[in-house]
């Protein structure tokens, strides 16, 4: 039998990360199911992964600010089934940070989650991923680009980012693909319930609604499996929403 192709998946136990992983699963992936606090959600995702396809999924617990909790976590990774194809970075704290109350303990956890796990996640899987000729995919924001008022670290720690994907993408071919998607509003974040802002936001998209999860996964699912040729490069999925930020 044919061996399948593995890919992790960070912050995947719900929302844009859980789409994600049902996309990758349904392409013929085995998938690793990262996830911080949420164990059960992301157990019972696995769950519902394996009854439809025997032993497709799994879970890995990691805290993406620590550089041990990452090394175990890519450690364990590569043993769940013997290497990694794919690499999704997806997990993110968001939230907002003003220039005059910011911390440092804010700087650690939007930097930490958004940058620096990120790169040394990719970096410790960098053996896997080159034998395997294999992928990253790093889930940005169009704030990156243009700043979200009041969320300065978060538009910081993406900008970062972006210059992460470009960046290893020339650092590491020819033998792994460097991508990004750049996400425009997709899920309202869990803390969300201003009706005044959600409908601003909504104004402001010219093709006027917010995205769905499916969109982002099926992006990501197209540069991880479709895209042989392209590298280094940010696809932007928001509804025409940068066209005039
Ligand atoms: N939602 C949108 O409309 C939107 C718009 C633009 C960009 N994006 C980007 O798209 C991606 C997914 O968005 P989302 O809204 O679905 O994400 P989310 O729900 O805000 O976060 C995804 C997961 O990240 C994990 N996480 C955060 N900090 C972590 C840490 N230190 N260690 C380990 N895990 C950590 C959390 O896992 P646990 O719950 O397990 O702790 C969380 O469930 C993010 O990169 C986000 O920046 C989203």
């Amino acid at each position: 039998m044919k061996k399948r192709k593995v890919a992790l998946i960070t912050g995947a136990s719900k929302r844009i990360g859980a789409s994600i992983v049902r996309e990758l699963h349904h392409s013929g992936y085995n998938v690793i199911i990262h996830y911080g606090s949420s164990a059960e959600i992301a157990h019972d995702l696995a769950t519902s992964l394996n009854l439809q396809r025997e032993n497709s999924a799994t879970c890995l617990q990691g805290d993406l600010l620590s550089i041990e909790s990452i090394e175990a976590l890519a450690k364990k990774a590569v043993s769940a089934w013997g290497g990694i194809n794919a690499l999704v970075n997806n997990a993110s704290s968001f939230y907002p940070t003003s220039i005059e109350s910011a911390t440092e303990k804010d700087w650690d956890n939007l930097l930490g989650s958004n940058l620096k796990g990120p790169f040394f996640l990719t970096q410790q899987l960098l053996k896997t991923l080159t034998s395997h000729r294999g992928c990253v995919v790093n889930i940005i924001d169009i704030h990156a680009d243009k700043p979200l008022s009041n969320h300065p670290i978060y538009c910081m720690a993406k900008a970062g980012l972006a210059m992460m994907t470009k960046s290893l993408a020339k650092d590491l071919a020819p033998d792994i693909r460097v991508n990004g998607v750049s996400p425009g509003a997709i899920l309202w974040p869990e803390t969300e319930n201003e009706t005044k802002e959600k409908l601003a936001i909504l104004e402001k998209i010219p093709l006027k609604s917010i995205g769905e999860t499916s969109d982002i996964a099926n992006t990501v699912k197209f540069l991880v499996e479709d895209a042989p040729y392209i590298t280094g490069q940010i696809l932007t999925v928001d509804g025409g929403r940068s066209l005039s930020m």
